[in-house]
């Protein structure tokens, strides 16, 4: 289980991402933290694009700066977001996002935090947010 402290570090970093948050097209801002199981922190925002389909979830960036570094094993991961970055509801991440997480995280283990402030905020695993979820190990 996450303490109160390293919960609160990775809302507080989730939220200093929004101001990176690149969405020119739909002003929905995305920011991310992800401990790593070595207790890195790898952070990540979402990334628009004029094509639309190119566009990166704040999920996705932070899990692919932490793969492309070596670093694998994760503990949980932050997710908030709102319209121009006010936090006013809890940002769910997309379904392919959860199938990314699905790739390289224990379902009954990873703890996904959903937050609107240091103060509001919800723990799911994440078997709870995609039950049935295909991965590794159905292969
Ligand atoms: N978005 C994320 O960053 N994460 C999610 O899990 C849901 C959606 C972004 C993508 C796009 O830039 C904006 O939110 C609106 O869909």
């Amino acid at each position: 289980m996450l303490d109160e402290k390293i919960t609160e570090k990775l809302i507080v970093t989730a939220i200093e991402q929004l101001d990176y948050s690149y969405t020119p097209y739909s002003n929905f801002k995305v920011g991310a933290a992800l401990l790593a199981e070595n207790g890195n922190i790898y952070k990540g925002c979402n990334i628009e694009n004029a094509a639309y389909t190119p566009t990166n979830c704040a999920e996705r960036t932070a899990f692919f700066k932490a793969v492309s570094e070596g670093v694998k094993e994760f503990k949980a991961i932050c997710v908030v977001g709102g319209k121009n970055g006010e936090l006013t509801e809890y940002a769910p991440p997309c379904g392919v996002c959860r199938q990314v997480m699905m790739e390289f995280c224990n379902p009954d283990k990873f703890q996904i935090i959903l937050a609107v402030s240091p103060e509001q905020y919800k723990i799911f695993t994440l078997r709870e947010i995609l039950p049935l979820g295909f991965g590794p190990g159905n292969l």
